[in-house]
């Protein structure tokens, strides 16, 4: 499994990590099953939020990582109506008891909510500073967002960015991940396999993939994901109840795509044009 510095951290985390919304839908110990066998096969960058499940989630998460927390980057996210500044610390608390750890390693604000980010930002410097979290990030943010993050909390604390990122929403290339890029800001793609809605076969970019695919002698879906990762920067955590599916995604871990398959997959799934501005009234 290939790794790489996240951001600004230390820490070299899989290209390949695990999604785990809707995880408590699944029966628990195939759930629990899927995470162990992904974290065996290098996938150890597990992405969870107290959101879900209403923190069912978090739990599962603990029972899988139970006995092995020094190999495991748990990435976990305060909703926006708790991100004020006591309500954050409580909340990653919370948080850590669910997960039955002492650490989360990267702590996020799942999206902007009305608290004013100064308020979410000193809670997750203060909870920096106690050693529980290691580091902290966004999600779903934009360039104004991000760009506001970057002036109250200085250069370098800002750690990564989740964003929706598949083949069919490419709508981050054009102005987030440069900004990522440019600031030294991971950038963790979710939902790649658009939530569950995948390409088909009989779609013209589904036998891009499976072209593709065959001369690998790997998947559609491993194709995709490696090119969700092909640049530096990039991220991408899948989610699979099923440990068959967790096997097929880390499988993409050491998948290398030619410069000319990445272009046929770029003409297939084009990124369309960039967000138009919303005029000002
Ligand atoms: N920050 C945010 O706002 C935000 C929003 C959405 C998602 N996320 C994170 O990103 C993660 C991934 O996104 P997602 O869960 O929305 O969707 P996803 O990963 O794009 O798709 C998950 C679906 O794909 C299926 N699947 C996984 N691997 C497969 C394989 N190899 N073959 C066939 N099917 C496969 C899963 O089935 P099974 O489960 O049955 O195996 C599940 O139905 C989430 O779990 C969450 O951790 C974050």
């Amino acid at each position: 499994m290939e790794r790489r510095r996240f951001g600004p951290t230390k820490r070299d985390v899989p290209v390949i990590g695990q999604g785990t919304w809707c995880l408590e839908r699944t029966d628990r110990a195939t759930s629990i099953a899927a995470l162990r066998l992904g974290l065996d096969l290098g996938m150890t960058h597990v992405d969870t939020a107290e959101m879900y499940g209403s923190g069912a989630v978090e739990g599962l998460v603990g029972e899988a990582i139970a006995g092995r927390r020094d190999e495991v980057f748990v990435v976990s996210k305060v909703l926006p109506e708790h991100a004020s500044r006591s309500g954050t610390i409580a909340a990653c608390e919370a948080s850590l008891a669910r997960l039955e750890t002492e650490w989360i390693d990267c702590y996020l604000l799942h999206w902007r909510g009305e608290y004013p980010l100064e308020e979410t930002i000193a809670a997750f410097e203060q909870l920096q500073r106690e050693g529980k979290i290691r580091s902290w990030g966004v999600s779903n943010f934009d360039v104004p967002d991000l760009e506001e993050t970057w002036k109250i909390a200085g250069a370098g604390r800002l750690v990564c960015n989740q964003v929706l990122y598949h083949l069919e929403e490419r709508a981050i290339e054009h102005a987030v991940l440069p900004w990522c890029e440019n600031h030294g800001v991971a950038v963790v793609g979710y939902a790649p396999f658009g939530h569950g809605r995948f390409p088909g076969p009989r779609t013209a970019g589904g036998r891009v993939l499976q072209e593709i695919a065959a001369a690998h002698r790997a998947t559609p879906r491993q194709v995709a994901l490696r090119f969700l990762v092909r640049r530096p920067a990039l991220f991408t955590i899948p989610k699979a109840a099923r440990p068959e599916h967790a096997a097929e995604n880390a499988g993409a871990g050491d998948l290398q795509l030619t410069e000319a398959e990445v272009a046929c997959i770029h003409e297939a799934f084009p990124p369309g044009p960039p967000p138009r501005e919303l005029p000002v009234l």
